[in-house]
């Protein structure tokens, strides 16, 4: 198993926002991360990326405890992160965000597959056209592209990507699906939260929906699909 993460509860002073939440993402896997609003799922990852830190529990990572670990040494244990605000610096352009990104992450001068800027700009020709251009010119779509972009720039083994489509045309959607999916495909595990079911459901090879604090229904995408009552409760409308 790439990351476990067993029976965390995280609290925000007094109130407890996990409880005994656990989750698995192997090797190679899309996992997605679904739920209402307010069930915990960002922060989830920000108890995995060292942002919060639990009471208790374990976060698992290669088979090394990274519990309570802050987040320049998660990030150097090979986890990529890509918060819901982006964290895009806005005055730096599209080339410079991007190198920023080589510095909180692994460094391995001998790996001939480390990412490079001329290959992230492979899997985002869109950016490679906006390299001078400074992050606050550009629209949400590309400023996600950026984001995921700089987080592969520090080679992680793992991406946490929170809500990558959250207020992007149905088209971007469409760009930011096909982008995290030829990013799987170079071998790069994610876990994925996400609010657009189609776009989960298409990426994903296992899905975990929260109810409050903690998982309501594990599995794979197809026992999701069957499963009318738990897709009711916990995701529709
Ligand atoms: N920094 C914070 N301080 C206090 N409460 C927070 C903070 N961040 C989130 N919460 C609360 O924790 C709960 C879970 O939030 P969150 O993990 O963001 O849920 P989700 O990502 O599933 O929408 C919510 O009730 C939210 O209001
Ligand atoms: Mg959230």
């Amino acid at each position: 198993m790439l990351l476990e993460i067993n029976d965390l509860n995280t609290y925000y002073d007094e109130s407890r926002v996990l409880q005994d939440m656990s989750l698995k993402v192997d090797h190679g896997e899309i996992v997605a991360l679904l739920g209402r609003n307010g069930m915990g799922k960002s922060t989830t990852l920000k108890s995995i990326m060292g942002l919060v830190t639990p009471r208790s529990g374990k976060v698992i990572y290669k088979g090394k405890d990274i519990t309570g670990f802050p987040p320049y040494k998660v990030a150097k244990t090979g986890i990529g992160y890509v918060p819901e605000e982006r964290w895009i610096f806005p005055t730096l352009t599209v080339m410079e965000n991007l190198v920023m990104g080589i510095k909180g992450g692994k460094i391995d001068k001998n790996n001939p597959n480390a990412w490079t800027v001329e290959k992230i700009f492979k899997h985002f020709p869109s950016l490679e056209q906006r390299q001078k251009s400074k992050g606050a010119n550009l629209s949400g779509g590309e400023q996600q592209m950026l984001a995921v972009g700089r987080s592969l720039m520090g080679n992680p083994d793992l991406i946490l990507v929170d809500e990558p489509t959250e207020g992007l045309a149905p088209l971007l959607k469409r760009e930011v699906r096909d982008m995290l999916e030829s990013i799987s495909k170079t071998g790069v595990s994610i876990l994925l939260v996400e609010h657009n079911l189609k776009v989960a459901m298409s990426l994903a090879n296992r899905v975990y929906v929260m109810k409050k604090a903690c998982v309501a229904f594990a599995g794979k995408v197809e026992e999701l699909a069957a499963h009318d009552e738990i897709r009711k409760k916990h995701l529709e409308i």
